[in-house]
């Protein structure tokens, strides 16, 4: 029993790198030169090695020179800021990212504060995250909250007036998903996994975005019947801790099989059956945050060059 309108991120991706590509082609007639992503991945952490892949990969679909600077794991905070500044230097460069979470000695804050705001793709430097605050219209956004905010317009889903709530506070995504939604008039809640009575908040929601990082922690009890379940979550999941109809699933029974785990995110994938909105885990968020990416690096490059 499926109720839900399924949003598939990987169709909406679609359509954004396609108007990307078109972008990427029309600054490179103009300019001479291709818009170009930095990305600097410091160490060997599994799942920033794929993101990182996966990134390098867009951009040669998308007409888009990249420049990967993968350092060591021990590498000190002030060569990475010696790679950062240079990199905020060099003009092919028009969007730098310092992919994250970089190792528990380097100094992650003092990276970010020193990534030019003008490169700064991932809308993590403060300049760019007041500007977000502040509702500024020309500024570069975190691009998972830009993807979610994407999927809403192409459904024709309108946050005005709407109830919203976040579960998740994270500077990535949390925070600045709630500021979006604000400036388009949705009354938002943010909670997180200490909120007392969080199932109670949860169904409330109009448009619900689960990006706590607790692998199926959003019961489809919780879920408003009709709401729109935007499922930010990545968790992998090991056969041991699936409940039953995980298990039941020949997909994921395929996964658990070839990988050991499959991969869920923050709301459980029964939740279809009474939300109005589902993006699937994969196949939802993640794609367009790669494509917001993209988007990003050549709206900084068209920014640089004007
Ligand atoms: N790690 C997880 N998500 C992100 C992201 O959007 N950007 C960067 N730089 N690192 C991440």
């Amino acid at each position: 029993m499926t109720s839900a309108k399924i949003i598939s991120g990987t169709e909406i991706s679609e359509k954004v790198l396609g108007e990307v590509r078109g972008e990427a082609e029309a600054f490179r007639s103009r300019h001479g030169r291709s818009p170009g992503l930095a990305v600097v991945l410091v160490g060997d952490d599994p799942a920033s090695t794929v993101y990182v892949r996966m990134k390098i990969r867009d951009c040669g679909l998308s007409g888009i020179e990249s420049f990967s600077h993968h350092l060591p794991g021990d590498t000190p905070t002030e060569e990475i800021l010696r790679i950062v500044k240079d990199l905020n230097g060099d003009d092919r460069v028009d969007g730098l990212l310092v992919q994250l979470p970089l190792p528990d000695e380097v100094d992650t804050v003092s990276i970010l504060d020193s990534i030019d705001p003008a490169k700064d793709v991932d809308g993590f430097h403060p300049v760019n995250v007041g500007r977000l605050v502040r509702g500024d219209r020309d500024v570069l956004m975190p691009c998972t909250p830009a993807g979610v905010m994407r999927m809403l317009d192409e459904e024709g889903i309108d946050p005005h007036g709407r109830r919203a709530v976040i579960v998740g506070r994270s500077d990535i995504v949390g925070k600045p998903m709630a500021f979006l939604l604000l400036h388009r008039h949705a009354t938002v809640t943010i909670c997180h996994s200490r909120t007392p009575d969080l199932d109670r908040t949860v169904r409330n929601a109009d448009i619900l975005v689960a990006a706590v990082g607790r692998p199926l922690m959003v019961k489809k009890e919780w879920v408003n019947p009709g709401a729109v379940v935007i499922d930010v979550g990545v968790n992998q999941l090991t056969r041991e801790d699936a409940p039953g109809h995980i298990l039941e699933d020949p997909d994921r029974v395929k996964d658990f099989d070839k990988k050991g785990y499959t991969l869920v995110g923050d709301v459980s994938p029964d939740a279809v059956e009474v939300a109005g909105w589902y993006t699937p885990v994969p196949g939802g968020v993640g794609p367009m945050t790669r494509a917001i990416l993209m988007a990003n690096t050549v709206k900084a490059a068209k920014w640089r060059a004007d």
